[in-house]
């Protein structure tokens, strides 16, 4: 199936997979964790890649974030550098959360007058205004993952970039929060989306969350992760059933 995006025509396509493939280790202990998988993201598009636990979600992330490389095919990556939001928050325990947040614009050389005021307005984007001064260890999961998107939000924002289209990667970025808090950031997530227009990858295991944010929902199958099928769920919030029992047929087939 094809990817239909509504991108602006001036838009590049913020990265696109062509026949992907990942194996860890060689010969016959070799873990071919991705397959020929072919996927893009389009400017400003919401993506869920939804796949069971194993199927290579995180492998896939890693190489859009450059944080691994491809054993075959081909990764065409149009964006700035993209960020990753992972399960855990993952911030400098000894810097604020304000502080948190200048850290990649700190390392993109931005300048000090600068960063504090860019890390100001996310802060007030990811509704954390006044907060800036705490420490993650004062702040709860939720309020430190909303640092962790204000913190991606700007790295993807760096002037060096500057007219590229950005590029968000989200990894089971709730999966660890309470159910009520996670249901509130989903709505944050979309607000934010919407707010900034920048493009989200978002992977996750839970198929409604996958329904809800995205606007285009990947089935992975199960390892070697390759894609199944593609649901356009913008207008089919009662996609959740079928994608559902596609799920359970990827995992089932692969039962041991
Ligand atoms: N660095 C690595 N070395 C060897 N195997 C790995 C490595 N990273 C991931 N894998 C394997 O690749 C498969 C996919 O992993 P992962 O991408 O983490 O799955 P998911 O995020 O979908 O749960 C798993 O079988 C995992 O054990
Ligand atoms: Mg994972």
């Amino acid at each position: 199936m094809t990817a239909t995006v509504d991108a602006p025509p001036d838009q590049l396509t913020p990265v696109r997979f062509h026949q992907v493939g990942k194996a860890f280790g060689s010969g016959r202990k070799a873990v071919v964790a991705l397959d020929g998988v072919d996927l893009e993201v389009g400017a400003g598009e919401f993506v869920c890649l939804l796949g069971a636990s194993g199927c290579g979600k995180t492998t896939l992330l890693n190489l859009v974030a450059g944080l691994d490389r491809p054993t075959s095919g081909r990764i065409e990556l149009n964006s700035s550098r993209p960020a990753v939001v992972f399960q855990e928050a993952a911030l400098m325990p000894w810097l604020t959360a304000a502080g948190n947040v200048e850290l990649p614009l700190r390392m993109a050389g931005v300048p000090k007058a600068q960063r504090r005021a860019k890390a100001a307005e996310l802060l007030e984007l990811v509704r954390l205004a006044g907060l800036g001064d705490k420490r993650p260890h004062e702040l709860s999961g939720g309020m430190r993952q909303r640092v962790a998107l204000a913190r991606a939000l700007a790295s993807t924002t760096d002037s060096a970039d500057a007219g590229k289209p950005s590029l968000l990667l989200m990894d089971e970025p709730f999966s660890a929060l309470d159910a009520i808090t996670r249901d509130v950031l989903q709505g944050e997530l979309l607000r934010i989306w919407r707010a900034t227009g920048t493009a989200i990858l978002f992977v996750t295991h839970d198929v409604r969350e996958a329904v809800r944010l995205g606007q285009r929902v990947v089935l992975l199958s199960s390892r070697p992760g390759r894609v199944v099928q593609e649901w356009d769920v913008d207008d089919a919030p009662d996609a959740v059933d079928e994608i559902n029992t596609a799920l359970r047929k990827v995992i089932s087939s692969h039962a041991a």
